[in-house]
């Protein structure tokens, strides 16, 4: 099992375990690039099955039970918190709402600290103990902030978080402090607080963004978990948020896996929808051009994904190329609209989460999608995450009433 560079004309190869985020030769984004002389997917199918009558911690983690596609590492060195397991909800009211009659909701949100990032940040943070990391760090929108802290503090190094100043939801914030994290707050957006982050390359901090392919690595089993689930049927079409867009990227890479190895036969077309104020990706897929012009001030509601400058583009953009899929964006109408649909179905998320259904709305209104398709949507994070948000609304709501 080795590094390599995530461009194919590159395809320069590092150790494993060398401390590097981008490609030495070209700059580009590395990924891990797995020894599969022994894939059987038969036998690892039924053997992931077995282990969930297992009391083993890594068999009880829904990331690690799928072990066999991640780096090695020994038993005792893994820092878990039961992430994984999640449910996949069958939507009603939302089904109709968007206009589809087969709808399914993957909620990453009921991950330990309400939001998909656990799943990366148990591989990320297994392996910076692994290299002897003893300050980990990332910049975040308030999601990876929480998880790294709560994934540092049991793994006993210090965590540090860059935070966009007054932008992220004071949810997060409390959770980031209550697990004991170091809070720098930076003045600017998100990709400024990465910028400043990426610059202290020299004070022994291991980074815990989404450009490290340990994190992708682990952010991968999403799309395990998810066709496990499904007995290994994919579904039509597969609809995701995208903000620094490492999220797709990771499923990207465990559809190649999994269809590579014959876990399955057919890919689901997979969705990234942007918000419309963060949204260089969609307008790069509507311009044509392999060419992502950054967004300078991001706006949107969507906190989360209130990104201009996405890391993962490329990593994203493949994925959704080979499996047939599409790029769009959504009003801040669109998301506060679906997001209040998903509450209304007894689901709840967080307002990034439900660009998934604004956009598969939006798809069906336009008849991308045919009615009768099967989707299934990623719900990334947990209703509480925004209180703030929900609030307000119903407040604007009550205002209008009287
Ligand atoms: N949904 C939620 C709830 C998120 O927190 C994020 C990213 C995304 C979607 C977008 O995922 O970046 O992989 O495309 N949140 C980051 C953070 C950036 O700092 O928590 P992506």
């Amino acid at each position: 099992m080795q590094l390599r560079c995530f461009d194919t004309k590159c395809a320069t190869k590092l150790d494993l375990h060398a401390p590097a985020l981008a490609c030495p030769t070209c700059g580009e984004l590395l990924e891990v690039d797995m020894d599969f002389s022994a894939i059987d997917a038969p036998a690892l199918k039924a053997l992931w099955s077995e282990r969930r009558k297992s009391r083993d911690v890594r068999d009880i983690s829904g990331v690690w039970r799928y072990r066999e596609f991640l780096p090695a590492y020994p038993a005792n060195e893994i820092v878990s918190i039961g992430e994984g397991n999640t449910p996949l909800v069958r939507g009603r009211k939302t089904a109709e709402w968007a206009g589809v009659s087969d709808l399914q909701f993957k909620h990453l949100g009921w991950n330990p600290t309400g939001c998909f990032k656990d799943l990366g940040m148990t591989v990320g943070m297994t392996e910076a103990v692994h290299t002897g990391a003893k300050v980990v760090a990332c910049a975040s929108t308030g999601n990876t902030a929480a998880s790294l802290a709560a994934y540092a503090a049991r793994a006993g190094v210090i965590g540090r978080v860059y935070l966009p100043a007054g932008q992220v939801s004071l949810n997060k914030l409390a959770q980031a402090l209550d697990f004991g994290a170091e809070v720098v707050e930076i003045e600017g957006s998100f990709d400024d607080a990465l910028n400043t982050l990426l610059e202290k390359t020299n004070e022994g901090i291991y980074f815990l963004n989404s450009i490290n392919p340990f994190r992708i690595e682990g952010q991968k089993t999403t799309m395990f978990e998810l066709l496990d689930q499904l007995n290994w049927k994919a579904p039509d079409y597969l609809v995701v948020p995208g903000g620094n867009l490492g999220n797709s990227a990771a499923f990207a890479k465990a559809f190649d896996e999994l269809l590579r190895f014959g876990f399955i036969d057919k890919l689901p077309r997979m969705i990234v929808v942007q918000a419309a104020g963060a949204n260089p990706l969609a307008q790069l897929w509507r311009r044509g051009v392999d060419e992502l012009i950054p967004v300078d001030e991001p706006e949107t509601i969507a906190t989360a994904i209130r990104i201009g400058n996405p890391r993962s583009w490329k990593k994203s953009l493949r994925g959704v190329r080979t499996t047939g899929g599409q790029v769009l964006d959504v009003t801040d109408e669109e998301i506060s609209e679906a997001k209040a649909v998903i509450g209304r179905d007894g689901i709840g998320c967080e307002p990034a989460s439900a660009a998934t259904l604004a956009g598969l709305r939006k798809l069906r209104a336009n008849n991308t999608i045919p009615s009768d398709a099967s989707v299934v949507a990623i719900l990334t994070g947990h209703a509480l995450k925004d209180t703030n948000f929900i609030i307000r609304s119903h407040q604007r709501e009550e205002a209008h009433a009287h």
